[in-house]
């Protein structure tokens, strides 16, 4: 395979990946990064990321003279064939993307993109982007190319080197096959298009994630009304192959640093072109009643209020396998709960592993919990449990130490993600969404 020279902007979470996974693929690769001293740290493979397999493949690129990082854009770019922007592209006013440092890496890389080199555009941009950025550029002898990324947190690497497809598009065709040809190694389906079609294809997939799991969430509640089991039926569901089984766990919400954004972005982005997407509106809306609906239960769980009442929540990150708060349903549904009244304290396995004084700015920031770093710590005089990420671990817990720990014993699962016969052996009332038995209570024992 042939070995190009690609510079990477942005060290962030897809920037990093992208760097260094086409580091591992043979490729030539120099990161270009704002924060120095992120920079600094990357050049030691010191990795702040929670991402299986990252760590490693930076110091096998960093040893292997593969993989370097510089501070800015212009200076990764100097004999670059490739050029991928992997910058922010938060949620800005009205739910638009925020193109502000993808339009300042345009300006600072202009005059420095050697001619002929391609520039790529890895991170999610309203339909209409790459020729936007090929009119903001300004040079005939770069051409614009779009190449979403598919990674999700937490498996990102894997997600990399592992696609289902690889989606390239490009009013030059030559460019596309550059990029293209830059993950020939590994084997997958390629979609060559336009730029257009190819920016629309990434929200496409996200809404259509979201519209899975707004399905599921709401079909959930129908369940619980019906005296159906919401299992049984994603499990008859999902094996009909032109459903699969992925994507239809009911949960507090989705959410994270894609899905939210990138709903309310196709929703804009379809208003400005004067398209009612009702269909996507309903997704939105029906994830923004899940946190109510979810606090609803727990005051159920708890006699009907929570006001000054504890309640202890296991799991705080967006979904587990992950250090991130971005747009957690965990801390939504947190926030309904102080907002009603509730005194919590949380406990979260992603937030001990590694330390991140950004997440425990924004806990703190946020003022409605109480960061503890231990099981029992949470539980102690709770008088309810509520489990909001799937992590693992939670399914191992010893339930009899929790249940003398916990002044109420009753476990609300916001995920579904506990064995219920487990908890009942330790005298604790399990109490899941859209189950059959989730109205039932159940006694503990004396
Ligand atoms: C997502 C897309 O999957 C990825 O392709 C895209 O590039 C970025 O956005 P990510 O945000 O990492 O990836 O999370 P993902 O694993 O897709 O989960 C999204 C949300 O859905 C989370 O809040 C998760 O907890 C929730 N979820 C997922 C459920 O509630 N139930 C499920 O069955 C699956």
């Amino acid at each position: 395979m042939h070995s190009y020279r690609v510079a990477v902007i942005g060290a962030g979470y897809v920037g990093l990946t992208t760097a260094a996974c086409l580091a591992s693929l043979g490729h030539r690769v120099t990161c270009g990064e704002v924060d120095a001293a992120k920079v600094e740290r990357l050049r030691r493979a010191d990795v702040r990321i929670l991402e299986p397999g990252l760590p490693e493949l930076v110091a096998e690129g960093l040893a292997a003279g593969r993989l370097d990082f510089v501070v800015g854009a212009a200076a990764a770019t100097a004999d670059a064939e490739v050029v991928f922007l992997c910058v922010p592209t938060p949620m800005g006013e009205g739910g638009t993307a925020d193109l502000t440092a993808v339009e300042a890496v345009l300006t600072e890389v202009r005059d420095h993109l050697p001619a002929g080199c391609v520039l790529v555009n890895k991170s999610t941009v309203p339909v209409g982007t790459a020729e936007r950025t090929a009119a903001l550029l300004g040079r005939d002898d770069v051409a614009v190319v779009s190449n979403p990324e598919f990674l999700r947190e937490g498996s990102g690497v894997r997600d990399f080197l592992n696609p289902d497809r690889i989606v390239v598009g490009s009013r030059s065709r030559a460019a596309a096959e550059r990029v293209s040809a830059l993950y020939a190694g590994l084997g997958a389906p390629t979609v060559l298009t336009d730029a257009a079609s190819a920016e629309m294809v990434k929200y496409a997939a996200n809404c259509f994630l979201a519209m899975k799991l707004s399905y599921v969430n709401s079909l959930a509640e129908l369940c619980e009304r019906l005296g159906a089991d919401i299992g049984d039926v994603t499990e008859g569901m999902g094996r009909d192959n032109r459903i699969g089984p992925s994507f239809l766990d009911p949960g507090p919400g989705w959410g994270g640093s894609c899905l939210p954004k990138d709903t309310n972005a196709l929703m804009r982005v379809a208003e400005a072109a004067g398209f009612d997407f009702g269909i996507l509106r309903s997704v939105i809306a029906a994830n923004d009643r899940q946190a109510d609906r979810v606090a609803d239960k727990v005051a159920e769980a708890v006699g009907g209020s929570v006001a000054g009442v504890r309640i202890g929540l296991l799991g705080l990150t967006f979904k587990a396998g992950t250090n991130d708060l971005r747009d957690s349903p965990a801390l939504a549904v947190a926030g309904v709960l102080h907002a009603r009244g509730a005194d919590l304290v949380g406990y979260d396995p992603g937030l001990l592993a590694l330390d991140q004084p950004e997440a425990h700015d924004l806990l703190a920031a946020a003022g409605i919990l109480t960061l503890v770093d231990d099981v029992l710590d949470v539980a102690k005089d709770a008088a309810a449990l509520v489990v909001l990420t799937e992590w693992p671990e939670f399914r191992g817990l010893d339930w009899h130490r929790v249940a003398d720990a916990l002044a109420g014993r009753v476990v609300v699962d916001g995920r579904n993600h506990l064995d219920p016969d487990a908890l009942a052996k330790a005298g604790i009332a399990w109490r899941g969404l859209g189950h059959r038995h989730a109205q039932q209570s159940l006694t503990a024992p004396a």
